[in-house]
């Protein structure tokens, strides 16, 4: 192999009549009239490179044997490309290497797919073959970037006096509430660890230790139905405070965001954030992680419909719920079977219907306006803001938070399939005041809405003895373009007010002995007052990179149904690992 000169990506003409020697894959495989181009690809770019009959005939045929992907190293002479074929697209378009020797490193078998074009390949096929897909300039970006972001992160919080703390990946259960990845234990039979599904208690145990400012770039395992931005093995920046509130938290993570954005993907965005309360992130986009880019508020359009005879409408209000609606903007042209899509979606995320007037030419139309009075439709006309040609969307319930979680899918819905215009950038927000619990209707039980090491806001707390539901967290979350990027909490560093959370989430004092004793015990030996957050890295990177799928950011991800394809993980154990774990498996 020749020593490497330069990479395939910086020669130019300034380097015009230098001798070189590149080294990389054999990108694209040119015949012109005899000459062979060749695009030489490694990490930095491309180079052409040129074997002429006339100059060598033996290197000449040597070429003709090469193959995409084949691994070459080549010696030569940077020459200016005639007039005519130099690409104003490549750094390195206005020459090519005329070449002198070639050593071919590494034959290869054809790659499964072109890798200039990966839009038509299955994802099963390109997680296959990850290492091919990763040679894709766009991947390798990607790569770069997540290097980038993890170390001015580390950059900027190791300048601030934190430190980055491991903490054990063999561990016990975490309280963020998804299933658990258990690893059995040899030496200790019928015991299991279980994969941590965040540092949560071990940051918190860090505070007691008196680190006080810890961060880590870690690995976290839950065990969950996977979506397009959740994948079962992910990365947290996770971190922890001492002897501060929520306002030290916000801005420390501001000018965080604000370093970062810049130096990993070059952008610039504005601090302070603003802050948005948990009510009013749900009455106005019906989701505690609002899309802010575009409008369509809801809006509540009980009060316009009061006393008016549509039953679906009279039901939901006297039931104690209430009517929704949003402006689904130019919509007016909806076609029957659009409305019935429509209302399909709406039924999928929970409604009991959807009813909707057309505002067009011809005035308003909707099978539902023979039961409202000409004022009742002006009115709701005007509290949506619909002109001509807009459709007017609403669902009526008992349930309020139901009607305002189906609007607020509604509005992304429609904003998906309308094209919506949305602003550019991204757009940051604190959603702050979230209530301490809510009520899990299936297990018929209140549980905490973070988790329940959540401090309650100090003018909350008469609330825990009287009417709980009322009492809001010192919990925030960060939330950008609609995507729930971290979420954090001041924790509970008191004994008494811990017992008083339990008691209200039905957590006897045996069962927080069992899953939590070690975190308690270490409480009561001197706890400071702390708090954190944690920020999903790879939705970050997904947001950065403006990936389609958190998948493309993350170097050997799993698929929806939490395979890896490459490895064929998971995979049957085989009997003698089984017996020395002592486990029996039942088909
Ligand atoms: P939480 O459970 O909200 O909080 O997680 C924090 C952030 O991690 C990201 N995230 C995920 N990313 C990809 N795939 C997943 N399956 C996944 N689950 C979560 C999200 C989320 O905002 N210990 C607490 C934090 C704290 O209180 O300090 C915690 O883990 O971006
Ligand atoms: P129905 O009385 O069930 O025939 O419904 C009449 C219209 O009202 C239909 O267009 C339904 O889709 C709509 N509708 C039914 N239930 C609701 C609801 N809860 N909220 C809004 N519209 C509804």
């Amino acid at each position: 192999m020749f020593r490497r000169t330069h990479n395939c990506g910086e020669l130019t003409d300034k380097d015009i009549g230098k001798n070189v020697s590149l080294a990389g894959w054999v990108n694209t495989w040119r015949d012109h009239g005899g000459v062979v181009f060749i695009d030489l690809r490694d990490r930095e770019g491309l180079t052409q490179i040129v074997f002429n009959p006339d100059k060598d005939k033996k290197l000449h045929s040597e070429s003709r044997k090469l193959r995409t992907e084949y691994v070459i190293s080549v010696k030569g002479k940077v020459g200016a490309r005639p007039e005519g074929t130099v690409n104003a697209k490549l750094k390195t378009g206005k020459i090519e290497i005329a070449v002198e020797e070639l050593e071919v490193l590494n034959t290869a078998n054809p790659p499964p797919f072109e890798i200039a074009d990966v839009t038509k390949i299955s994802e099963e096929v390109k997680l296959s073959y990850r290492y091919i897909d990763l040679r894709r300039p766009a991947m390798q970006k990607n790569l770069r970037i997540r290097h980038n972001t993890a170390k001015a992160i580390r950059d900027f919080l190791s300048d601030r006096g934190f430190l980055e703390v491991e903490t054990p990946i063999l561990t016990k259960s975490t309280p963020e509430g998804a299933r658990d990845y258990l690893v059995p234990s040899r030496v200790n039979p019928g015991k299991f660890y279980a994969l941590p599904q965040s540092p949560q208690l071990f940051k918190q145990i860090l505070m007691v230790s008196g680190c006080e400012k810890y961060f880590q770039i870690a690995k976290c395992f839950r065990d969950e139905d996977l979506r397009a931005d959740r994948q079962p093995e992910f990365t947290q920046l996770d971190m922890e405070m001492s002897f501060i509130d929520e306002d030290d938290i916000y801005k420390v993570c501001e000018a965080l965001m604000k370093d970062v954005f810049k130096k990993a993907a070059g952008a610039e965005i504005v601090t302070p954030f603003p802050r948005l309360k948990y009510d009013e992130a749900m009455s106005r986009f019906g989701s505690d992680k609002p899309d802010t880019r575009f409008g369509m508020e809801i809006s509540d359009v009980k009060d316009i419909f009061k006393g008016t005879g549509f039953n679906v409408f009279k039901t939901a209000v006297e039931g104690g719920g209430s009517i929704l609606g949003i402006n689904a903007k130019d919509m007016a042209k909806v076609s029957r079977k659009d409305i019935d899509d429509l209302t399909a979606y709406a039924r999928e995320c929970g409604a009991k219907g959807l009813a909707y007037i057309k505002f067009t030419d011809k005035g308003a139309e909707s099978p539902i306006l023979k039961f409202f009075d000409k004022q009742v439709v002006e009115a709701l006309q005007k509290r949506l803001n619909c002109e001509k040609g807009d459709l007017a969307l609403m669902v009526a319930d008992t349930d309020l938070k139901l009607a305002r979680e189906v609007m607020g899918s509604m509005r992304l819905h429609v904003a998906r399939i309308s094209n919506v215009k949305k602003s550019d950038g991204f757009n940051f927000l604190w959603i702050v005041d979230f209530p301490l619990f809510k009520y899990n209707a299936e297990e018929k039980r209140w549980e905490s809405e973070h988790h329940p090491f959540t401090s309650c806001k100090n003018e909350d707390i008469a609330y825990l003895e009287s009417d709980h539901q009322k009492a809001r967290a010192k919990a925030y979350d960060l939330v950008v373009n609609g995507v729930e990027l971290g979420s954090g909490s001041i924790r509970i560093h008191n004994q008494d007010m811990q017992q008083k959370i339990f008691k209200i989430i039905g957590i006897a004092k045996e069962e927080a002995e069992k899953r939590f004793g070690f975190l308690l015990k270490a409480l009561s030996y001197g706890a400071p007052p702390h708090g954190g957050v944690a920020f999903g890295l790879d939705r970050w990177l997904t947001l950065f990179t403006g990936s389609a799928t958190i998948r493309d950011v993350i170097p050997f991800p799993k698929t929806q149904k939490a395979i890896c394809p490459m490895t064929d993980a998971p995979s049957i154990a085989d009997e003698r690992q089984l017996k020395e774990l002592n486990i029996k498996v039942i088909k």
